[in-house]
């Protein structure tokens, strides 16, 4: 008997997935896809739906998260990406998920699109955010977003907004617009972040979203790093002299170590 090729075609139909535009993914679709597959999809051979085997979609966000190295934890950050490759991986080598292999590639996008639907920053969680201002200067102010995810009935409370680590003093935060703001589903709020330094302190400390869901009282969130430097005031070391190294170059340098060093999940 002949093995069947529709795995190998569906393997290869998936590799693809990298290369279309995202906008066209649906967490709304996808979410109608996952809790009633035969019926949402209309693809033959279909007789069970996600839930049937996995119960929830949080449960999948957690087998997920801690497949790709993360917590095991519904609320995490976890990408389109991982959530794609996880489920057509699962797709290709788990026996019982075979009958889903009838899915066109644009309804699986839209599920990972689901599963991936967790609260998301723009710059994306555990992004190095580098800021440079002279002492007692200001440097360019930057932009994070925080984005509550969109198939989801509950709204986000953002319960805080912080810099917490070495030298956080030195970062002043406009947050204003997101410190204690309700979002509801698939709405944004923006912070601004300065650096500021009175000190030279290196200053490396986290940038940490706090925020909890509904009527839950679980909080969870989402760090970024922020890394300020002392910009040099004094010229360029002369390369044949071997001088000294400005105090520019040694917060850059103190940043770049304490950034390898404090990566907060292991
Ligand atoms: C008949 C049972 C069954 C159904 C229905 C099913 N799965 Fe699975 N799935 C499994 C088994 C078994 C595994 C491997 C063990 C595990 O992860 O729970 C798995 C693994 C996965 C994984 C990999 C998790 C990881 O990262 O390690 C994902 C993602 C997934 N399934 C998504 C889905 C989605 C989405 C649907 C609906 C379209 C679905 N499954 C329907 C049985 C099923």
């Amino acid at each position: 008997m002949r093995p069947t090729l529709a795995p190998l075609a569906f393997a290869l139909s998936s590799l693809a997935f990298a290369a279309h535009a995202q906008t066209a993914d649906n967490p709304v679709t996808g979410k109608a896809l996952f809790e009633n597959t035969p019926g949402t999809s209309g693809k033959a051979g279909i007789t069970m739906s996600c839930p049937a085997c996995h119960g929830s979609v949080q449960d999948r966000r957690i087998a997920i998260s801690s497949a790709t190295g993360g917590a095991a934890d519904s609320n995490a950050d976890i990408s389109f990406d991982a959530a794609m490759t996880r489920f057509t991986q699962a797709l290709t080598n788990q026996p019982d998920m075979r009958p889903f292999q009838a899915l066109d590639l644009q309804q699986v996008r839209n599920i990972a699109a689901y599963m991936a639907d967790t609260p998301k920053t723009t710059p994306t969680s555990e992004t190095q955010l580098n800021f440079s201002a002279a002492l007692t200067g200001n440097s360019a102010a930057q932009t994070v977003t925080l984005r509550h995810s969109t198939a989801v009935n509950e709204n986000l409370q953002v319960t805080s907004v912080a810099a917490v680590g070495t030298g956080a003093a030195n970062f002043v935060l406009g947050k204003a617009g997101c410190e204690g703001v309700t979002l509801t589903p698939a709405n944004s709020c923006s912070i601004t972040v300065t650096y500021a330094p009175s000190t030279s302190v290196v200053s490396t400390p986290d940038l940490v979203f706090t925020m909890k869901q509904g009527a839950s009282t679980t909080t969870f969130e989402r760090v970024l790093f922020l890394n300020g430097s002392i910009a040099s005031t004094t010229p360029p070391a002369d390369e044949s002299g071997g001088g000294a190294l400005g105090l520019g170059w040694l917060a850059a340098l103190g940043g770049a170590v304490a950034a390898l060093a404090r990566r907060r999940r292991a």
